[in-house]
């Protein structure tokens, strides 16, 4: 039998097999984000067009050519988030959230939609943690979130990442960059893709990100935005690096990085591996000093990043860096007939309510198949009950490994008798009370 469909093109299914691998490094992300202060906000997956028109900028790739936009019965633009920060910052304004006093700190687990050309590491559905970080300007809060980006690696033992740094400047010097920038791009007129043609006079440095060859080519050889920082965006930028410096954090500065978002100012950011082919970067970021204004609120200096997780479950396992597997199923409780079943059922209830991982059978299978199954999930322990282990209140508990067999009583006595196995088990040479 055909199965109705595929999977849509550039999505990915986690399976149960592998869920724990996500769970872990989500884990890792919890943690070590509530270390730096964030909490975790939840955003809709979808949002009024506008917000990433406006957010993220009209003259960007996503904008431009990557969003998944409909029209609702009711009329309305709606867009798929292609990113988390601008649908945080709506949340922020929405709620007054900067009331509960600066910086507020917000982290996110996000599924993001962009329609770009799958490739590996590269997906229509992905996903994305992020830290965003309102209200404030000082250079310590960019080091301190570029820490907390490579906490998470740290902690995940991740090697051979690369930050690479850059300053992308204020409104101010962009107006100078800008112009440097057109003037350098009008020689290859002749040459550029159509809607790199548009960018020229609208926003010449997403001219930078283009991904076409020929503008990317030409992209090599344009004027570098440091060269074109006011006194204030170069002393910020000395700061940061100063500030990493102090934490024995190493980065690189790469003056090419501009990021592929309208809403970055200053401080940029992206952590990159040679290790998982063309899609090379895990981590983006920056501050975005004018996006809280953008949307409708007051001047709120603000930064974040996000890591996708995609691409950071590639890397770990281009390194050969295991993930602890889940525990496996303490016991299996295998029954004869309805009286049996019955038991086992009552039985596996009790086991579980210890915060232990119990099965038993629920499909209504033949005994060698429930041990067949006992053994595909890795059961510790088996139990067989039938009328007989009933009547007698008594049954043999099997460790599945050894073989080895002990009797256990059925009734009250039941879990502090497994406990002793469990713990027997796992401590061969424990001392017991
Ligand atoms: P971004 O660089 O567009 O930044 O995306 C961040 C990360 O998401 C990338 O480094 C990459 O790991 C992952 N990613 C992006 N596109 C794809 C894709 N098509 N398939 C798989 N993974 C992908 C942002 O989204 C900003 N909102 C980051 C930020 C937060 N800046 C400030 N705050």
């Amino acid at each position: 039998m055909a199965i109705l469909t595929k999977k849509v093109r550039g999505t990915e299914d986690v399976l149960p097999k592998d869920s724990y691998r996500w769970q872990f490094v989500e884990d890792i992300m919890r943690k070590e984000s509530s270390a730096f202060g964030y909490k975790e906000i939840r955003t809709p997956v979808f949002e009024h067009t506008k917000l990433f028109s406006r957010g993220v900028g009209e003259t960007t790739d996503v904008v431009q050519k990557e969003m998944y936009t409909f029209d609702t019965k009711g009329g309305e633009s709606i867009t798929l988030r292609p990113e988390g920060t601008a649908g945080a910052a709506r949340a922020l304004l929405e709620h007054a959230i900067y009331n509960d006093g600066l910086p507020v700190k917000a982290s996110y687990f996000v599924s993001c939609y962009r329609y770009e050309k799958p490739q590996a590491g590269r997906l229509r559905e992905f996903h994305q943690f992020g830290l965003e970080c309102y209200g404030t300007s000082n250079p310590a809060a960019d080091a301190e979130l570029i820490c907390a980006a490579k906490s998470i690696f740290d902690r995940l033992q991740v090697k051979n990442l690369r930050l690479e740094l850059n300053s992308i400047g204020c409104p101010e010097c962009r107006k100078k960059y800008h112009e440097a920038l057109k003037e350098y791009f009008e020689t290859y007129k002749g040459e550029l893709c159509e809607t790199c043609l548009g960018r020229l006079d609208r926003n010449p440095m997403r001219i930078l990100d283009c991904k076409s060859p020929v503008c990317s080519k030409i992209a090599d050889n344009a004027p570098k935005v440091l060269d074109f920082l006011c006194d204030e965006c170069a002393d910020h930028f000395e700061k940061v690096k100063a500030f990493l410096d102090k934490a024995q954090v190493e980065y690189v500065v790469n003056p090419t990085i501009v990021r592929g978002l309208d809403y970055y100012t200053k401080t940029v950011f992206e952590f990159v591996s040679t290790d998982i082919g063309a899609q090379a970067t895990v981590c983006g970021g920056g501050r975005y000093d004018g996006l809280i204004e953008e949307l409708g609120g007051q001047h709120m200096p603000s930064l974040g990043f996000a890591l996708g997780i995609e691409r950071l479950l590639m890397l770990l396992d281009a390194q050969g860096i295991e993930i602890e597997k889940p525990a496996t199923c303490d016991i299996y409780f295998a029954s004869m007939g309805e009286n049996a079943q019955a038991k086992a059922f009552e039985l596996t209830q009790l086991v579980r309510s210890a915060s232990l991982y119990a099965e038993c059978d629920v499909v209504g299978r033949g005994l060698r198949a429930q041990m067949k199954y006992a053994d595909k999930i890795g059961a510790k322990f088996s139990i067989v009950i039938g009328d007989n282990e009933i009547e007698e209140n008594k049954a043999k508990l099997k460790d599945m490994e050894s073989g080895e067999q002990r009797d256990i009583t059925l009734g009250d006595e039941f879990l502090t008798q497994f406990y002793d196995a469990l713990f027997d088990k796992q401590n061969p040479d424990g001392l017991k009370i």
